[in-house]
């Protein structure tokens, strides 16, 4: 903007002014858009401060794991960093070794990888969908929605259903006359932490005919098999959504990521291997987009290694750090979704104008979390996110409960039950 004339004066603040745009994302807060300048396992130095990481999305701590670390070399040497033909020209030998790994511990038919999840959504979910209709949950992933939004644009019709909520799908297909159904939803949902109760949704979408699409990002690499030996609730091997709920991939696509738990930037989507031969050459990720890195393919194959022999002891400590948080919050009364014991806690504010002064708050007690703001939640949700990983100290996780401690005692959390909240 123009000081002088009030007038909007480059291209730029011209185009912002034409809408809601980045103006709307708080981006001078010291907890966003972060320069991260040194990390010391999961202490992270931003500017003079050190801060503990609860804003880590890298649930086993393979990021940090010695194993994984010493395994790249040896890969670059063989590969150099960066294969460069996309897949549909050729992959280095290793994406299909990584895919087999994913078949074996998936149990799944067959499995692609591609370098994220967003690439995935944005070619498959307009190819499964074709010109028929989507059932999105309404509250799934904006990837999965921009996914949509590309189907929609290729003649699909989309419609949201309720979330957590079988049965309200369950009277829109059976309300649908479109015999193309597709049915579209998180598994592990990133804010609440909560899987959704994936039986019933594979039961009412198989009963009426249509194909369920999860995209289990956070769920890949934490929850799995449910068995008496299992280590923690979470079950054990971290093989995901489906194989958690003992269900098979019979009318189910499952989508996951390794950019979460297993600290890579991968992505795969398992399905026939009709679907597969048809991602080769209708998805642009597989045919024209460059291929993950060297370093990333060696992480994932060295992560599984991992995931083999100490996976589930990481995972028993992962739940043991996420439940001393739980449990200090029951003690406090302070409500969170989360219901599933995952180390995904959202902590609402009572008052959501509070959200600067609140994260300032956790900022100067030396803690790095994830604020959500509105319009990114719904205000009644404006709080913080807390993760946590296999690698967060237990002196991390005082330094957390002491601060959840004061903003209680403050009366800034929403407290279990609480009739009325300030929702500005
Ligand atoms: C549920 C879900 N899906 C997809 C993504 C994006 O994954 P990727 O980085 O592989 O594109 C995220 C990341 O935040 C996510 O939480």
């Amino acid at each position: 903007m123009d000081k002088m004339t009030g007038q909007a004066s480059t291209w730029m603040d011209r185009w912002l002014d034409t809408g809601p745009h980045v103006s709307e994302y708080e981006l001078t807060h010291p907890m966003s858009d972060a320069v991260i300048e040194e990390i010391d396992g999961r202490m992270i130095r931003v500017g003079e401060r050190w801060l503990a990481d609860f804003a880590s999305c890298n649930y086993l701590g393979f990021d940090l794991d010695r194993e994984v670390i010493e395994a790249v070399p040896g890969y670059l040497d063989a590969w150099g960093t960066h294969p460069s033909w996309s897949r549909l020209i050729g992959s280095p030998v290793l994406c299909e070794e990584i895919e087999a790994e994913l078949t074996a511990l998936l149990a799944c038919p067959e499995a692609l990888v591609l370098p994220t999840i967003t690439h995935i959504h944005a070619a498959v979910i307009p190819l499964l969908a074709a010109n028929g209709t989507i059932f999105v949950d309404r509250r799934a992933h904006k990837s999965i929605y921009d996914g949509c939004q590309v189907a929609r644009g290729r003649g699909a019709a989309v419609r949201k259903f309720a979330f957590e909520d079988p049965d309200h799908l369950d009277a829109m297909l059976r309300a649908e006359r479109d015999p193309k159904r597709l049915v579209c939803m998180d598994g592990v949902n990133s804010m609440t932490g909560n899987p959704p109760d994936l039986t019933a949704f594979a039961e009412v979408t198989e009963r009426h005919g249509a194909l369920l699409y999860v995209d289990d990002a956070h769920g890949f690499g934490v929850i799995g098999d449910r068995s008496a030996e299992e280590s923690c609730p979470f079950g054990s091997s971290g093989n995901a959504i489906v194989r958690h709920f003992g269900l098979d991939y019979e009318n189910i696509v499952l989508v996951g990521g390794f950019s979460k738990a297993y600290s890579s930037l991968l992505a795969f989507i398992t399905g026939p291997k009709a679907l597969k031969d048809l991602i080769k050459v209708a998805a642009p990720p597989y045919a024209y987009s460059g291929p993950p890195p060297v370093a990333s393919l060696a992480t994932a194959l060295a992560g599984f290694a991992v995931n083999r022999r100490r996976g589930d002891a990481l995972r028993a400590e992962l739940y043991r750090l996420t439940e001393r948080v739980l449990d200090a919050m029951a003690q406090l009364g302070v409500y969170t979704p989360n219901r599933s014991g995952m180390p995904i806690i959202e902590i609402p504010l009572r008052d959501s104008t509070h959200i600067d002064a609140v994260g300032r708050f956790l900022y100067d007690c030396g803690l790095f979390v994830t604020l959500a703001r509105y319009p990114v939640v719904p205000r009644a949700e404006v709080g913080f996110r807390v993760q946590l990983t296999a690698v967060n100290t237990d002196a991390e996780v005082d330094l957390l409960i002491d601060a959840l401690t004061e903003l209680q005692a403050e009366g800034e959390l929403q407290i279990v039950n609480e009739p009325e909240l300030v929702i500005a």
